[in-house]
């Protein structure tokens, strides 16, 4: 359903190019929840905002790399040429639904602008789609809603309101970046419980993003681990949490918060990703990797698959790069 090869998103003239994402390439099937996960900086919203077509002007731009949605390549093309070409069929949301939504105006409106420009319908009609698109997210009460500002809804009930404007364009892929950051947890339990359920329904697929390796392990297939700008492991869920290959995937999960009562201190991983631009020779990680040798501060490693479907950056991966 969409396929993204090489992509690189680069700051500043073509002869001084800071990349600040580097060679990023994933594809995603139908009905399939893929997880790119990695922290702060690392450039998962800029990857997504790339693959969207929405990079914040001026600024960040594609230098290299494809796109291909269903089967076309929508990488230099802006939104509104997207629609027009058909191509439409690609949606976002995002972690604070507040800045989507306007204050001012009722949910029926919103949801109903949506449906007006993918489906050239209005009046009535758009709005009795928009009830069917608030049901859709099991919106309690659909009808009321309809007439509600976005301040008399919950948190939760307006990501559920973004969530009915991005399905608005029948999308072929969800883009959700960190979508329920802001929710407490079992409002997040509710929302990632709906987007499986769309997802199956609906047969789209959706990329997740997040920092959360727990959100990863209860909603994703697959994912991709991504760190300074390149995506450095991607495995099936199973087989990330099972056999991780990378140190810094391996990294990650030691950091995860466990019940267990003889765990005193949260382990962290010690330093900082790199700034772009200021990226030494060899692994990008090896300045916070427990297992550097010398080689890797000297040579990049290259992308190697240690069992099918299983591919990790790494010169010298965790579990011999034995089977997951
Ligand atoms: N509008 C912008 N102009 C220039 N650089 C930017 C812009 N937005 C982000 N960056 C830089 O691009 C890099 C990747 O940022 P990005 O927002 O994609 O990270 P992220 O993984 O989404 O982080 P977070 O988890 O904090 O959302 C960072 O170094 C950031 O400083
Ligand atoms: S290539 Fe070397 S420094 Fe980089 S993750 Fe692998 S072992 Fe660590
Ligand atoms: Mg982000």
């Amino acid at each position: 359903m969409l396929s993204v090869r090489d992509l690189t998103v680069s700051l500043g003239p073509e002869h001084a190019a800071l990349d600040i994402v580097d060679g990023v390439s994933f594809g995603l099937a139908k009905g399939e929840i893929l997880g790119l996960v990695g922290e702060s900086g690392c450039g998962k919203s800029m990857t997504s905002l790339a693959v969207m077509g929405l990079l914040p002007q001026p600024g960040p731009r594609v230098r290299a790399g494809q796109v291909m949605l269903d089967g076309c390549d929508v990488t230099r093309l802006q939104p509104w040429q997207r629609v027009e070409a058909g191509h439409g069929r690609m949606a976002m949301i995002f972690q604070e639904p507040m800045t989507s939504l306007n204050p001012v105006r009722r949910i029926g409106d919103q949801i109903a602008e949506a449906v007006r420009v993918h489906e050239g319908i209005s009046g009535a009609a758009a709005l009795s789609r928009a009830r069917e698109l608030l049901e859709l997210v099991r919106m309690p009460d659909p009808q009321m809603q309809l007439s509600a500002y976005p301040h008399q809804l919950s948190g939760g009930q307006r990501q559920r309101v973004m969530i009915a404007i991005a399905l608005a364009c029948r999308p072929q892929v969800l883009i959700a970046d960190e979508p329920t950051t802001a929710l407490d947890v079992t409002i997040q339990v509710q929302i990632l419980g709906l987007l499986r359920e769309l997802c199956n329904r609906l047969d789209m697929a959706i990329l997740f993003i997040t920092h959360d390796m727990g959100v990863i392990a209860q909603l994703a297939d697959r994912v991709s681990v991504m760190y300074a700008g390149r995506i450095v492991e991607t495995a099936s869920v199973d087989g990330l949490f099972k056999r991780p290959a990378h140190h810094y995937t391996s990294g990650l999960m030691d950091c995860m918060p466990s019940r267990n009562p003889s765990a005193r201190r949260l382990p962290t991983i010690s330093g900082q990703p790199p700034a772009p631009g200021r990226l030494a020779a060899g692994c990008v990680f090896a300045s916070r990797c427990v297992a550097v040798r010398d080689l890797c501060r000297t040579e990049a490693p290259s992308r190697a698959e240690v069992s099918q479907g299983h591919e990790v950056l790494c010169a010298f991966p965790l579990n011999g790069g034995g089977p997951s």
